[in-house]
């Protein structure tokens, strides 16, 4: 008999930047961070975990390349906490199936290239303990899941939620506390709206996880960052979020990924994710708002140079008529009609979007992991 369940997992984007680690281990992090999940109707990843006894070790494929679950620490923390929550189901039930002794089986896929550059092990985390927990059949909550996916990598549990969601960074030197919460759910602001500008597919050159580690042992504008600002902004954006106050929202968003940009050019030796294209983006986004005379639009970059653009429903067409003006030889702009509008934005800027976008994804917020089939 196999025993097989299947999910998938969004991806999310981070509005405050989680950015350096207190405890490597754990995966425990400096601040807390908050992040808007997309929808999976365009980015996820599926997973089906199986196990079985002919299974004869625990196994995952990954986009079809083949691993040994026990040869990464990562993906071996997480297995070993939710089989042994398992064994504790089955010692308080006998006539539970004693599944926490078979080997796993795990095959993993994103529906977006690699090529698309996009950071997939958010999504790939929270898949493997969603579709592991439900496999086992645990009782736990979304929090209590994001526990686990945290240690596989950090950013992976906030894709435990949909909507609008906060990793709070917790105290305790266990973790146990360093979990997701859902600030809001979709349906609280769904007229949030996603443009992913592809700037490059290229893997990025610095790992996220030892840029964060450098940056914690030699930047000084950090530790500023992580003490005196992180709390307040945190604080700043639930609340912009709850009043569906875009302005604050989007001011918050771009400084917050201006400050994480400026403390990786801080750390020593320094580390650069933009590229003139990701600045002549900027720029564009700085264009788009001044012609509207208010913040309609917010960029945020993670440790790579492709920008994502945040905007309401409501200036959809205006904003991505521009953005398509500026990058109208990428691909992904195929399926939806555009006109280029008449807003001026300067030259220096168009022509280095023009040259250095490959692609656009148009996506949106959406809701947390769904049990696709188990059996
Ligand atoms: C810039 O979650 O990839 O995207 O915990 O070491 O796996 P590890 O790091 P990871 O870092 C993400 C950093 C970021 C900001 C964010 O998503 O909050």
């Amino acid at each position: 008999k196999v025993y097989q369940c299947t999910v998938s997992a969004p991806v999310n984007i981070a509005v405050i930047k989680y950015w350096g680690k207190r405890d490597v281990g754990l995966n425990l992090p400096t601040n807390s961070s908050l992040s808007v999940t997309l929808s999976q109707d365009d980015l996820r990843t599926v997973t089906t975990a199986s196990c079985s006894k002919s299974f004869e070790k625990d196994t995952l494929w990954l986009n079809g390349h083949v691993e040994d679950i026990s040869t990464s620490k990562r993906l071996s923390v997480c297995v070993e906490e939710l089989r042994s929550a398992r064994q504790g189901l089955e010692k308080e039930d006998d006539s539970l199936d004693k599944i926490s002794q078979l080997k796993l089986h795990v095959v993993s896929k994103n529906n977006f290239p690699t090529a698309a550059g996009l950071a997939s092990s958010a999504a790939g985390y929270a898949a493997f303990t969603e579709a592991v927990a439900r496999l086992y059949g645990l009782p736990w909550t979304p929090t209590q899941l994001s526990r686990i996916a945290r240690q596989g990598s950090g950013s992976a549990c906030r894709s435990l939620f949909g909507g609008y969601v906060a990793w709070e960074m917790g105290e305790l030197h266990s973790g146990a506390d360093s979990v997701a919460v859902q600030v809001e759910p979709v349906e609280h602001w769904p007229e949030m709206r996603v443009a992913i500008m592809v700037a490059s597919a290229a893997k990025k050159g610095v790992s996220s996880t030892s840029g964060m580690q450098s940056t914690v042992a030699s930047s000084t504008l950090f530790q500023k960052r992580v003490k005196n600002i992180v709390p307040e902004r945190m604080q700043a954006m639930k609340q912009a979020i709850r009043k569906h106050d875009f302005e604050t929202f989007a001011k918050l968003t771009m400084t917050d990924s201006n400050q994480f940009h400026a403390c990786c050019l801080d750390t020593f030796p320094p580390i650069f994710y933009l590229n003139d294209t990701s600045r002549a983006i900027i720029r564009v986004v700085e264009n788009i708002n001044a012609a509207a005379g208010k913040t309609v639009a917010a960029y945020t970059f993670d440790a790579g140079p492709n920008a994502v653009v945040y905007f309401l429903e409501e200036n959809s067409a205006y904003v991505l008529d521009t953005l398509y003006a500026v990058s109208r030889n990428a691909q992904g702009w195929e399926d939806s009609e555009r006109n280029p509008t008449s807003v001026k934005i300067d030259d220096v800027a168009s022509e280095t979007v023009l040259s250095g976008v490959s692609r656009v994804i148009l996506t949106k917020v959406g809701d947390g992991p769904r049990l696709l089939s188990s059996e």
